[in-house]
């Protein structure tokens, strides 16, 4: 019987676009839902939009729109967007939705009939912004503990619910379930918080000063207060979401995530209504941090609000999954900019995984016809054996572990992940295919270092398929794998050895594009996105252009022949490539000059992949001293033409054969 996963996200205020935070969550919980899918588990995955409330009342008033017209407008705007990120949310709620507003007064009425609700007076200190009444304690010089805006004293009848009283129920419950607030700093804060007298909370707002949310169902004056109406979603969604109603599946939620801000919403308001509701509390509730952009703080009055549109059009969906994810602990904040995007895309995706996927296809097309060869285990050695023994933790122990619910370590997850990229291109360094090839007594070797460079793939490919669904699926074609990533592939141990033998590899694109960090300046849309553009490097590039007339248009100095004959060129065939980690421009060339093999580092990473270059013919210096080029040794200096960019690289019109001298 498969195990029951539910993961949700907060739901979200419709009043504006969704941006980065939004989009930050939602991949998150759809890593988890995928990678639960693929272990076999009974998933249900829940977003959608918290459309009641001051803050969606407001925002209509301001478009000048009935409210639910302005709800109804936005909805598409994340249903979209969640579809273009390849979410698989198998639920999308809106608070608007009739059955959810039908189980919200249930919900009331239930909690009203057993006295956990009264009518009282009440003054206090009232936060506009946060729509939330705080106690004379909370609020120091007229302040917002929260917000940090002006909060004023306000006098209502309203409803309130008996929160109070399960404040030591609710510690007992943190005490003994260790899992149930993650990380555990916020654990410790939420206990903090519970070290002061838990108040009763207001659930009401009179009609005269809200009218978009809930009736009450004991009181035609009041609308529900938000939270209590939103913080419903999670149950009422199982209801009428699923094709059969499906609390008892699905309920307890197995994890809430939740950014930091909405934590004490989530574990003490929330935790102390299902108790009083008597349903069980959910096994997790993670909160994460916030992102910061170009380490600001993200507002629309800054200007600086990402719009995951743009950032996807730009660089790529999948890199967008990777870079938000890979590049702060789950539960920490984090700073967003394109720069470090732009990084982390072609290091650690394009040099990296893209890198090995495309120089294993390229090899097993020029030493194998094309088709994934037999391994012959006698040739192996303790390369292979580490190979196999990295791969095989990575899925058996390392993903369940750290995407287990208490923990929910996506960066360790992927540094895991990485891990193996980097052993797999070290193996192919280590083994040199391109030589094995060239001995015919070697030939079993050869073939038995392509199949595990296929096979290390294989389990990359798997063990990406939450992360970055598109790559696997390109990875799975390349190799032709025939994986249905639809199917439990996770469920049971995956075996080393087990890809077949004999199907054909195809070389396809490259798996992520390099992008050329000079479009931050190029690229007006993002721009209009107040994404910082710094003025100056658009002034660089126009001082280079004038730099370039002007170099063309100088007399050089001439030298005598010969000063010419003393450079040695060479013809010389490029037997591989790859690119030299952390360098955009820098390849590594292993090149045949007839009378040895050389090394040469060459600067044409920018205007060339790796693999186009494998089999090509070229020229190159043979007679410069060696050097070192970011700490990579270069034996030679490859011929190209261009003077602040690589135009194109010398080859040869005719088959001549590599070592011939040129002239
Ligand atoms: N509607 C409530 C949630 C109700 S859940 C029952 C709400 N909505 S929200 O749209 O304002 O925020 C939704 C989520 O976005 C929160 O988890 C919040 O932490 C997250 N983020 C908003 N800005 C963010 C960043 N800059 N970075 C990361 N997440 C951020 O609160």
């Amino acid at each position: 019987m498969a195990q029951s996963f539910y993961i949700t996200t907060p739901i979200y205020y419709v009043n504006d676009v969704p941006h980065i935070g939004h989009a930050y969550t939602t991949i998150a919980a759809d890593v988890l839902a995928r990678f639960r899918r693929l272990q076999g588990d009974d998933v249900f995955f829940l977003t959608g939009l918290d459309e009641h409330g001051q803050k969606v009342q407001q925002a209509a008033a301001k478009a000048s729109i009935a409210p639910q017209a302005h709800c109804d407008h936005l909805t598409p705007q994340f249903q979209d967007l969640w579809e273009k990120l390849g979410i698989t949310n198998n639920g999308f709620i809106r608070t608007t939705d009739q059955q959810h507003q039908t189980i919200v007064k249930r919900f009331l009425q239930s909690l009203y009939d057993k006295d956990l609700i009264y009518q009282a007076e009440y003054t206090g200190w009232y936060c506009t912004f946060d729509e939330r009444f705080w106690t004379e304690k909370d609020v120091e010089a007229g302040i917002c503990p929260d917000c940090k805006r002006p909060v004023e004293q306000l006098s209502e009848s309203n409803y309130f619910f008996r929160m109070g009283q399960f404040q030591d129920r609710l510690k007992a419950h943190i005490h003994d379930h260790p899992e149930f607030i993650r990380p555990i700093s916020r654990r410790n804060e939420v206990l903090g918080f519970l070290e002061k007298p838990l108040e009763d909370l207001s659930i009401s707002r009179p009609k005269s000063r809200l009218s978009w949310g809930i009736e009450l169902p004991f009181d035609s004056d009041y609308v529900t207060y938000v939270w209590f109406d939103a913080l419903t979603n999670y149950f009422s969604a199982l209801d009428y979401l699923p094709s059969v109603p499906s609390t008892t599946r699905y309920w307890p939620a197995t994890t809430h995530l939740v950014g930091k801000d909405i934590l004490t919403t989530h574990a003490v308001y929330w935790s102390t209504m299902l108790m009083a509701l008597e349903l069980p509390l959910p096994q997790t509730i993670f909160a994460h941090g916030w992102w910061t952009v170009n380490g600001e703080k993200m507002s629309k009055s800054r200007g600086n609000v990402v719009d995951p549109n743009v950032i996807i059009d730009t660089f790529g969906i999948d890199s967008f999954r990777y870079f938000l994810l890979r590049e702060v602990p789950f539960g920490q904040d984090g700073d967003f900019s394109q720069e470090a995007l732009i990084g982390r895309n072609n290091s650690d995706l394009a040099n990296g995984l893209g890198n090995l996927l495309s120089r294993t296809v390229t090899l097993i097309q020029r030493f194998a016809n094309g088709t994934i060869p037999a391994r012959v285990t006698s040739t192996e050695d303790d390369l292979d054996r580490e190979l196999e023994a990295a791969a095989e933790t990575l899925l058996q122990t390392t993903l369940p572990h750290h995407l287990h619910p208490e923990r929910i370590e996506f960066n360790r997850t992927l540094e895991g992940i990485w891990g193996l990229v980097q052993l797999g291109n070290q193996y192919i360094d280590k083994t040199a295919p391109w030589a094995l090839a060239k001995d015919s007594t070697k030939q079993e070797r050869l073939h038995t270092v392509l199949y595990n460079a296929a096979e290390t793939l294989r389990f990359l490919c798997l063990a990406n398929a939450a992360f970055m669904p598109a790559t696997a699926q390109t990875m799975n074609e390349q190799l032709g794998l025939g994986l249905d990533f639809s199917h439990p592939l996770l469920s049971q141990n995956i075996d080393w050895g087990t890809l077949g033998i004999g199907t054909t590899v195809q070389k396809g694109q490259p798996l992520f594009p390099r992008i050329d960090a000079s479009i931050l300046n190029k690229e007006s849309k993002l721009e209009t996105q107040g994404l910082k553009t710094d003025g100056q490097e658009s002034n660089k590039d126009s001082k280079e252009e004038e730099n370039k007339h002007q170099e063309g248009s100088t007399i050089e100095d001439q030298i005598s022949i010969e000063d010419f004959m003393k450079v040695q060129l060479k013809v010389a065939k490029v037997l591989a490539a790859e690119r030299v980690p952390k360098s955009n421009k820098l390849l590594k060339l292993q090149v045949d000059i007839g009378t040895e093999q050389r090394q040469i580092v060459a600067g044409i990473g920018k205007k060339y992949d790796p693999e186009q270059l494998i089999g090509q013919t070229i020229v190159i210096v043979a007679n410069l001293k060696p050097a070192k080029l970011m700490g990579v040794e270069s034996q030679g200096m490859v011929l190209a033409a261009g003077i602040k960019e690589v135009e194109g690289l010398l080859t040869l019109s005719e088959a001549v054969a590599a070592g011939v001298k040129v002239k």
